[in-house]
């Protein structure tokens, strides 16, 4: 038996930058998903702690797989595809049990998916290195389950390290540990799930991503990545809303590049402006906000925080603020009033640190 460990994310800055080559700084969150993987004596079986019953279906490869729930094949995809891929892989079970929300922006689903595929690599010796994992990982989300996404909650999923935020470069998918320890400056990160859902499968993301891959055809560039000037790129588009797409994201690969400098110099508080200022490009720019979101960002600014922006994909999901420590109460209280007088759901908050990216359990 292998049972494996993989945590949730919160992006710190670089929202939507990484399915166009960029840049993005997110950071492992201490809860995830414990996956074990184990013989057994027939089909390939999954149970998970956040749902009943017992899925069982009989190996096969993705174009012939059974329909299954929807969270069952977060699970599955891993064997069809390695299926596919020709490895024989024997009758197994698979128990997952996870303690990311899900549906708020916290990446519960690569939690869930690195945990399984880490448990499968050990307990079936594929011996896959990093780039396997995550290459592995991303296939599952995005050819087994058929969500667009880019590739960022995997990797820090995979990598992230105590103490550390994960400056990613999803060009080449190499990763650098950057400190990120608030709570050594006197500031806390305070996370606000609005509860207003999210979810990747809808429409929205896609399109966000049509448009940006239809922004870089035109401008000749591989991905907007390659654009430097923003100002001069917008010039040569028509349409205004893939010159809203180009600034966003050409603005927030700069901005984590000035995250990364400002965390490498031990100056945090300098996040602060980088946060607010990706918050307002995402809801004026890329308009991927909703009014719950806006509402917890404004609140927590107005509440003394540094800096505050929506992380994840967007249109809900949750928010962050760089908070000073001494008025994490206050701002929370300020924010649970805010979500009242405004007619929005109770939100649910909590403070975040760095946690490790996916690890072996042991000692069970
Ligand atoms: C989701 C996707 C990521 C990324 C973010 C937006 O979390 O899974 O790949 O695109 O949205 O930054």
């Amino acid at each position: 038996m292998a049972v494996w460990h993989a945590p949730g994310r919160i992006n710190l800055i670089g929202e939507h930058t990484d399915y166009n080559d960029g840049f993005v700084l997110p950071m492992a969150l201490p809860m995830g998903c414990t996956t074990s993987v184990e013989d057994a004596d027939d089909g390939w079986s999954v149970v998970s702690a956040q749902a009943s019953g017992t899925v069982t279906v009989a190996p096969s490869g993705l174009a012939d797989r059974e329909q299954v729930p929807e969270w069952a094949t977060y699970v599955l995809g891993a064997l069809w595809l390695l299926h596919d891929d020709g490895v024989d892989v024997p009758p197994l079970l698979i128990s997952v049990d996870s303690d990311v929300p899900t549906g708020a922006g916290l990446s519960s689903s690569a939690a869930l998916v690195c945990s399984v595929v880490c448990a499968l690599d050990e307990h079936l010796g594929l011996g896959l290195d990093p780039s396997g994992l995550l290459s592995l990982s991303r296939r599952v989300e995005n050819d087994a389950v058929g969500a667009p996404t880019g590739g960022m909650d995997q990797l820090v999923s995979l990598r992230g390290e105590v103490g550390h935020a994960l400056f990613c470069d999803m060009r080449d998918l190499t990763s650098e540990a950057v400190p990120f320890e608030p709570a050594a400056n006197g500031l806390t990160l305070l996370v606000v799930d609005t509860r207003a859902p999210h979810r990747l499968v809808d429409g929205e993301y896609a399109a966000r991503r049509r448009g940006c891959e239809e922004a870089a055809r035109l401008l000749g560039v591989r991905a907007l990545r390659d654009v430097t000037d923003a100002d001069e790129a917008v010039s040569r588009l028509d349409d205004e809303e893939l010159q809203r797409y180009v600034r966003h994201v050409v603005t927030e690969d700069a901005r984590v590049l000035a995250a990364v400098e400002v965390l490498r110099a031990g100056r945090i508080d300098a996040l602060g402006p980088l946060f607010t200022a990706s918050h307002a490009s995402m809801r004026d720019d890329f308009r991927i906000t909703v009014p719950d979101v806006d509402t917890a960002a404004e609140t927590l600014l107005a509440a003394g925080a540094l800096g505050s922006r929506m992380t994840g994909g967007g249109f809900g999901g949750c928010v962050i603020g760089l908070v000073p420590s001494d008025g994490v109460n206050a701002a929370g209280e300020a924010v649970r009033r805010a979500f009242a007088d405004a007619g929005h759901g109770e939100p649910a908050l909590f403070t975040a640190e760095a946690a490790a990216g996916a690890r072996a359990v042991t000692g069970l």
